[in-house]
C-alpha cells in the first residue's frame, strides 16, 4: 500500500505536527508528510519541519494584494507537490474556496473544543479555553473536522473529552486538551488513509477495520 501524500499547514509552535511527525516515523499509518507550509515566517513549526528533514516553505497573506491570490498560491503549492491530505495545524489564515472545493473532504482542521462549542471565527487560542472556564462547562475537549466553506463548521471526524476542574486556569485546561488533540489527529489521519471514512452531509461514517464488522479504533 503506497503511503498518502501529507501536507501540514501551521502559523505557530507546531505542537501538533511534532505529534504527527513523530506518530507517523513509527511505521504503523500508511501517510508521509511531505510538505510544511507555513504562514508566518518564524513560527517554530518550521524548525521542526527542519528537523526531520521535511520539505518546507513560508506563504504568507502579507505578500499578496487579495485572499484569493493567497489561496491560489497555497492551491499551486500543495497540487505541484502531489498533496492527497492536507492538514491545518494552527493554521491562521483562512482557506479560500477554491482550495476548499479541490480538496474537498480532503483537509482537516483541528480546534481545542467540542464542536458546536465555542467555536467560529475569532474563537481561538487561549480564547477558547477562557471561555469554556467562564462558562463553567464540565467537559472540554477537541474535534478533528474537514473543512467546508465556513468557520469550524464541517462534517466531524473525531471528538475526544477532557474533564473541566475546579482549580483549571487557561493553562491547565489548554495543556489537558493538547495532549488529547496530539493523540487525536494522528488517529484521524490513519482513518483517512486506511480509506475508513465516507462522508455524507454532515456526517462522517467510520468504516469497521474488516467486512465482519470487527472494530478496533481507540480513542
Ligand atoms: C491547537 O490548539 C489547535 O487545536 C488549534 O491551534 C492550536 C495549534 O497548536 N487549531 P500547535 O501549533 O499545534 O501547538
Amino acid at each position: 500500500m503506497d503511503n498518502i501524500r501529507v501536507s501540514v499547514l501551521v502559523s505557530g509552535g507546531g505542537t501538533n505536527l511534532q505529534a504527527l511527525i513523530d506518530r507517523l516515523e513509527k511505521g504503523d499509518i500508511h501517510a508521509e508528510i511531505i510538505k510544511v507550509i507555513s504562514s508566518r515566517k518564524k513560527a517554530f513549526a518550521l524548525e521542526r519541519a527542519k528537523k526531520h528533514h521535511i520539505s518546507h516553505e513560508v506563504i504568507r497573506p502579507k505578500d499578496f494584494d487579495k485572499e484569493a491570490d493567497f489561496s491560489q498560491a497555497l492551491l499551486d503549492s500543495l497540487v505541484r507537490s502531489r498533496t492527497d491530505l492536507v492538514l491545518l495545524a494552527g493554521f491562521m489564515s483562512v482557506l479560500g474556496p477554491a482550495v476548499v472545493r479541490h480538496y474537498r473532504n480532503r483537509i482537516m482542521n483541528i480546534h481545542p473544543s467540542l464542536i458546536p462549542s465555542f467555536c467560529g471565527a475569532g474563537m481561538f487560542g487561549e480564547r477558547v479555553h477562557r471561555e469554556a472556564l467562564k462558562y463553567g462547562v464540565k467537559i472540554s475537549g477537541c474535534t478533528v473536522m474537514f473543512v467546508d466553506e465556513g468557520v469550524d463548521t464541517g462534517p466531524i471526524i473525531l471528538q475526544a473529552a477532557v474533564p473541566v476542574k475546579d482549580n483549571d486556569t487557561v493553562d491547565t485546561l489548554q495543556k489537558r486538551v493538547l495532549q488529547e488533540e496530539h493523540r487525536l489527529y494522528p488517529e484521524a489521519v490513519k482513518l483517512f488513509a486506511e480509506g475508513r471514512l465516507v462522508v455524507s452531509g454532515r456526517h462522517v461514517k467510520i468504516l469497521p477495520v474488516d467486512k465482519d464488522g470487527r472494530e478496533e479504533i481507540k480513542w
